[in-house]
């Protein structure tokens, strides 16, 4: 069992994505019941009752991010996110390409909680087609009355703007895209000021998640106490998961937060293919630290991946078979995250550099199993150091293939090193550069 369907209950109906068909399935009956028998503050607690956490990566509680909105009187908005950039994560762009006004009438909920008039979805710009649904959508929400000025007589008025972004992982981080939505190049900036006091263009401003912001119309036609009652105590309500990698069945679950991982993996994904075991597991997209084999029988929920030194991030679970060296998957995911680092601070645009000329030289033999404590040290020393999480989105699932496979990859230095030229030799001195950058200089 994966628990109630939600989301995905009527994803596959043919034209759910026009307003016509989206209504029969009684779209839009939520923004209504909003619209005209509630106040904002009792669309809050409802999110509140909920206990729904965001979808997008940090799990955080979307009502109590709500009523973190001043309540003065100056320009507020709402942007959803919509970049999905995290390596491993495709359940947004089904969402979209499926069920667009789903997520435009959660928008719609949302900014009248937040009392936001203003609202863009920020959508990534290698989802061309989603982002064509998605305009077709909005026209058709403005022309059925359910965008523009005075929804459905409520004297509530709302804008809504797409914006497509240029490929840039970064730009999914939420100040990075709201620099990039005013124009700007999109780098992080400094936190506090948060973006509920301080976002788009100064004015207050809640950033959701596309699954977030579709999930708001389903609190509100069940009620937040009954959404609570489905997953775990900490973890409400159900989760779109996107299973990649070495599986039979890759693709988009919709599963009830807190069934176990192997359900998951092995019931709902096929498992790896056969005569294949599972190495290790990315729980919630590549900035995850990694799980292995031993650990698939952990409740795939937030505070149980957060128990077992992982985390559920944005539901991304990518499977990585016996077949597979350890240290190309490390490899492949430190030169992702050192090409996507916006460089503005130096533990990330250092430590990614260092971390890949690191492996390279494990890969080719040239590294000692010395160089295996420094390259996790140095690991250590990006966590918590840098302006925004992508450094610790490289330096945890490194870290962790490091310490779990510590001996793997030491059979692969020997391995590679009886194979190269330095066979016999030892490896050469190490490079001054990377002994620098080692330290931190
Ligand atoms: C490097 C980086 C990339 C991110 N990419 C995304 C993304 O593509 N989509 C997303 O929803 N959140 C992403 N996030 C998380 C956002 O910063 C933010 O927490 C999220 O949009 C909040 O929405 P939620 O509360 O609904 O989860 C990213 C964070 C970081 C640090
Ligand atoms: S951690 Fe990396 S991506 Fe984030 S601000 Fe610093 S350099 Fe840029």
């Amino acid at each position: 069992m994966t628990g109630p369907t939600i989301l995905f209950e009527d994803i596959d109906e043919r034209g759910l994505n026009t307003i016509d068909v989206y209504r029969r399935r009684g779209g839009y009956e939520s923004l209504r019941k909003v619209l005209t028998t509630m106040q904002p503050s009792e669309v809050v607690d409802e999110l509140m009752a909920s206990g729904l956490r965001g979808r997008g990566g940090a799990g955080f509680p979307s009502g109590r991010k709500i009523s973190f909105i001043p309540k003065v009187d100056v320009d507020k908005y709402l942007v959803c996110n919509a970049d999905e950039s995290e390596p491993g994560t495709f359940k947004d762009r089904e969402l979209m390409q499926k069920s667009p006004h789903m997520l435009i009438e959660g928008i719609v909920i949302g900014a009248f909680a937040a009392g936001a008039t203003k609202s863009f979805i920020y959508i990534r710009g290698e989802y061309v087609e989603q982002a064509d649904i998605i305009d077709a959508a909005i026209v058709e929400a403005r022309e059925a009355g359910f965008l523009g000025e005075n929804i459905l007589g409520s004297g509530f008025g709302l804008t809504l703007h797409l914006h497509r972004g240029a490929g840039a992982y970064i730009c999914g981080e939420e100040t990075g895209l709201l620099d990039s939505l005013e124009g700007k190049r999109g780098n992080p900036r400094l936190k506090p000021p948060f973006p509920a006091n301080q976002g788009l263009y100064q004015g207050p401003t809640v950033i959701n998640n596309v699954e977030t912001l579709a999930t708001m119309p389903h609190i509100i036609k069940m009620g937040g106490a009954e959404y609570a009652k489905i997953g775990t105590e900490t973890s409400a309500g159900t989760k779109l998961v996107s299973v990649s990698g070495n599986v039979q069945r890759p693709g988009n679950y919709e599963i009830e937060l807190g069934i176990s991982s192997r359900e998951i993996i092995y019931g709902l994904a096929g498992g790896p293919p056969e005569g294949r075991a599972v190495k290790m597991w990315f729980p919630g997209g590549s900035s995850s630290p990694v799980l292995t084999g031993d650990d698939l029988d952990i409740a795939y929920d937030f505070n149980t991946l957060a128990q077992a030194k992982s985390m559920l991030g944005s539901g991304a679970i990518i499977v990585v078979d016996d077949s597979v060296p350890v240290v190309s998957v490390a490899l492949k995911l430190a030169k992702f995250y050192k090409h996507e680092s916006c460089g503005k601070c130096t533990p990330c645009r250092e430590g990614t550099r260092w971390t890949v000329s690191m492996l390279e030289r494990v890969d080719q033999g040239l590294a000692t199993p010395m160089d295996l404590d420094i390259m996790a040290s140095v690991q250590e020393q990006i966590i918590g150091n840098c302006l925004c999480v992508l450094g610790d989105a490289m330096a945890m699932p490194i870290g962790s293939m490091v310490a779990k496979f510590r001996d793997e990859f030491e059979a692969h230095i020997e391995a590679a090193r009886a194979r190269n030229p330095w066979a016999g030799e030892g490896p050469p001195d190490p490079d001054p550069v990377l002994v620098q950058g080692a330290s931190g200089a």
